[in-house]
């Protein structure tokens, strides 16, 4: 049957979406499958029904595509659709809730607080340590995201991640190893360690600029990469995450993990890691975008 795939939209992500999109476009294309681009930011979703699409690709990212809304449309449209549903993509989200559902389920994630017009810098600074990432709640690829070295500077950077999202959230800067798991259905897929100059992985670095490195396998030991996944898998499980996504994690020097985030539509650009790590794992592109597909459902 035809199967439309999901990208752009209206969020701050709109960009790497159309790039998601379109390579997952030309690869389920390229196996074959009657694909169709379609920009929810450009046609009413009804339209689905009538011109006959029978399952959804979403290749969206943010706001109004990876949050649940899309997914509930498909739902009520009785369309299946790839990955998350709808509980699990709005919590996922949230990166507030999300760190309170982990901690619910005793996995790790660094320290936080909410920050609001009126707090006190000084005392979040003070108990969270320097740097400090600051971050609106609902949003991806860095967007908004400001790492502050002094406690100075946490007005500006609240400030800016206002401007995205009436929630947001300080988090204390873990020291180590960044590093991203995908999950693929039941399988957890390679971690890939990040290297980015500085240490600074932000949204330049993520789709634009070749400084950064990444390595997968990631040189871990073997029992750590397990470890690491079986982290993962149980992250993604607690939240209600289905089909394939990616969590983001730190890894301090004396071994310890920090849940960052999970991505439950990551990116699928030529940047991207889930690609690169479903290579390592044996999957082409296209048999990463053709098995996700496989898994639509409602
Ligand atoms: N939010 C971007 C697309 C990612 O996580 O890959
Ligand atoms: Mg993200």
């Amino acid at each position: 049957g035809k199967v439309a795939v999901l990208m752009g939209g209206a969020s701050a992500e709109r960009e790497v979406s159309l790039m998601s999109g379109n390579a997952v476009l030309a690869a389920l294309r390229a196996r074959g499958v009657d694909a169709h681009p379609f920009d929810p930011a450009e046609a009413d979703l009804h339209v689905l029904k009538e011109q006959g699409f029978d399952r959804a690709f979403i290749a969206m990212h943010g706001r109004g595509g990876e949050d649940g809304t899309v997914q509930g449309m498909l739902e009520m449209l009785g369309i299946p659709y790839t990955g998350s549903g709808v509980m699990a993509s709005a919590l996922s989200m949230d990166k507030w809730r999300t760190k309170l559902v982990w901690l619910a389920a005793g996995l790790p994630t660094p320290r936080f607080h909410l920050l609001e017009a009126d707090s006190d810098w000084e005392a979040v600074a003070a108990d969270l340590g320097l740097p400090i990432f600051v971050k609106p709640v609902h949003e991806g690829s860095s967007m908004g995201a400001t790492k502050v070295t002094e406690a100075a500077q946490l007005p500006d950077a609240y400030a800016l991640a206002a401007r995205y999202d009436s929630l947001v959230i300080a988090e204390a800067f873990i020291d180590g190893e960044e590093l991203t798991v995908p999950f693929l259905g039941d399988e957890v897929l390679p971690v890939v360690r990040i290297v980015a100059p500085d240490g600074n992985y932000d949204y330049q670095h993520k789709y634009f600029t070749d400084d950064t490195q990444y390595f997968c396998p990631s040189g871990l030991p073997e029992a750590q990469e397990r470890d690491l996944q079986a982290l993962i898998g149980k992250a993604a499980r607690v939240l209600g995450c289905r089909g394939w996504g990616r969590g983001d994690l730190m890894l301090t020097a004396d071994g310890t993990p920090y849940l960052l985030e999970m991505n439950t539509a990551p990116g699928m650009t030529n940047h991207s890691l889930v690609p690169m790590s479903a290579r390592v794992a044996g999957y082409s592109f296209e048999d990463l975008c053709v098995r996700i597909l496989e898994m639509a459902r409602l």
